[in-house]
């Protein structure tokens, strides 16, 4: 799914904004930066169980590992009303998010899409909850958001 012009902003969302969606606005960050792209980046979590906590030990130590990329200081928030003016690009991490995201938004859900729908032949596909999961499914779930990120960069540099 093409990622159309001119996107400023982005929030990565899950389920509790402490393992896929932190590791998606971490990738994403990265992504950017290596692009050279000027955006707002951030992520959320549908739920409240984690408001102020920071990510899962595994998230963090997977970042760090695979990425180079210390988010110990990240602090889990839930979506709120104005994201869905905020952000211009909102990518829910699997389609019980998305269907949340959707019901949330109203009348304006044109931005709201899957994170993997921008990563070519993945479209459609969720990233994996891996909070009941071991540190490998927390390795998958870099590289897919990783994936998933890089790819977004490329079309936002393309269609600069
Ligand atoms: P996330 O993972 O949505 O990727 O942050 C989860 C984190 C916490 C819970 C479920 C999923 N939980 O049930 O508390």
């Amino acid at each position: 799914m093409p990622v159309i012009a001119p996107i400023q902003s982005i929030l990565f969302v899950c389920l509790g904004n402490i393992c896929r969606s932190p590791l998606a606005e971490a990738a994403m960050r990265d992504a950017a930066v290596k692009a050279g792209l000027d955006l707002k980046i951030d992520s959320a979590g549908t739920g409240d169980w984690h408001i102020g906590h920071p990510p899962d030990r595994r998230a963090k130590a997977a970042a760090l590992q695979y990425g180079g990329i210390d988010i110990s200081g990240y602090k889990a928030r839930q979506v709120r009303r104005s994201d869905f003016h905020e952000f211009d690009l909102i990518c829910a991490l699997d389609s019980h998010n998305l269907s949340d995201l959707r019901s949330m938004a109203g009348a304006n859900p044109a931005r709201i899409s899957l994170l993997l729908d921008h990563l070519p032949g993945w479209e459609g596909q969720s990233v994996a909850d891996p909070y009941y999961g071991e540190d490998d499914d927390f390795a998958a779930c870099w590289h897919q958001v990783k994936a998933a990120s890089d790819s977004i960069a490329q079309q936002l540099v393309k269609n600069r």
